[in-house]
């Protein structure tokens, strides 16, 4: 049997450079091995710490659909869907939560320092505690062996690993496996200040900016501090805007680059230039499909709507499973 890879994305906006090549490329990369593939909108999670978001919430799982679609990902190698639209996540959350220590929960770490960076208002409720546990239904459901995440989720699969010998311990069977992270290169891209590219941060380039946006943006990112003038020489390894080169613009040029830098023969004006124009050629043709499939919302609302159709398939057989270890019986 082919091993399951499974992962998921918030809905909180559009993706930027920072999520299209720190996790989507991964996604995408996965289509070529012999995996079954998951892949899927939090939707639900999204509304643990951004309830006072819930209206934007159908037009974000659209538009990061569009995004993921536009960069290549297919419906016909991978299951694309809506987490809740298939409503086994509900069920399956609901019993792992009456199995889960509540101490677990408290003691993931992203629990304190979400809590320390959204404050109370946005954090202090019940969904939100149980973040970890509706994860965990999540992965298991489709039995998934590999997730592709970054590293800031690898204490959740502690947790779902934790919780998975915990469940087929409690009910006397190995109904689930433990899944692993995925955990792939993932190349530093800092945003437009200097600092991690974040949509938070404000700092960021999206797939759904303009040609124009981009070339302005670049031209006002932060770039190598030693470099006050021109003639200044500076160090491009060290360069937010040569760390987006090494993505968007070919080696051999890179190393020209490079070597122009350390020895002040180009300067950050033209180096910007030539990023803004390759960032904007590579993501011209995703550019224009993305705002192509914006056009019928209906076409990408189906995808996902068919994809959530065959999750349900391997949903409600997992559910069975379960209610059968639970219950000794699946039928009620
Ligand atoms: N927690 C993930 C994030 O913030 C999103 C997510 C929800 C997820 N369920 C998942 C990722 C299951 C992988 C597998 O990015």
């Amino acid at each position: 049997m082919k091993h399951s890879v499974l992962s998921g994305m918030r809905p909180t906006g559009r993706l930027h450079l920072g999520n299209l090549y720190g996790a989507l490329l991964n996604w995408i990369k996965l289509q070529e091995e012999d995996y079954e593939r998951f892949y899927f909108v939090a939707d639900w999670h999204a509304l643990t710490t951004g309830f006072a978001d819930s209206k934007k919430m159908h037009q974000n799982s659209i538009e990061m659909a569009a995004d993921w679609l536009a960069f290549g990902l297919e419906p016909e190698k991978s299951t694309i869907f809506v987490q809740s639209l298939v409503k086994e996540h509900a069920e399956l959350f609901l019993l792992l939560a009456m199995i889960t220590p509540i101490g677990w929960l408290e003691r993931v770490p992203s629990y304190k320092d979400q809590m320390a960076q959204l404050g109370k208002s946005k954090t202090s409720n019940y969904g939100f505690l149980g973040y970890p546990v509706l994860m965990s239904a999540d992965i298991i459901m489709y039995k998934a062996a590999f997730v592709p995440v970054g590293m800031d989720q690898v204490a959740h699969l502690e947790f779902t690993r934790e919780l998975v010998r915990h469940f087929n311990t409690t009910v006397g069977k190995s109904v689930f496996i433990e899944p692993k992270p995925l955990l792939t290169e993932v190349p530093k891209i800092l945003g437009l200040d200097g600092r991690k590219m974040s949509k938070s941060y404000n700092n960021a380039i999206y797939l759904s900016d303009t040609e124009q946006d981009t070339e302005s943006k670049i031209k006002v990112m932060f770039s190598d501090p030693r470099r006050k003038r021109k003639t200044d020489p500076g160090v491009a390894e060290e360069c937010g805007v040569f760390m987006l080169h090494k993505i968007f613009t070919d080696e051999n040029k890179c190393s020209e680059i490079k070597e122009s830098c350390s020895n002040a023969s180009i300067g950050c004006v033209e180096c910007k230039k030539i990023l803004a124009k390759n960032i904007n050629n590579t993501l011209r043709p995703a550019r224009e499909k993305r705002a192509y499939l914006l056009q019928k919302t209906e076409y990408v609302e189906n995808i996902l709507i068919e994809g959530s159709k065959k999750a349900s398939i391997v949903a409600k057989n997992t559910l069975n499973e379960v209610k059968d270890a639970i219950f000794s019986n699946s039928r009620f």
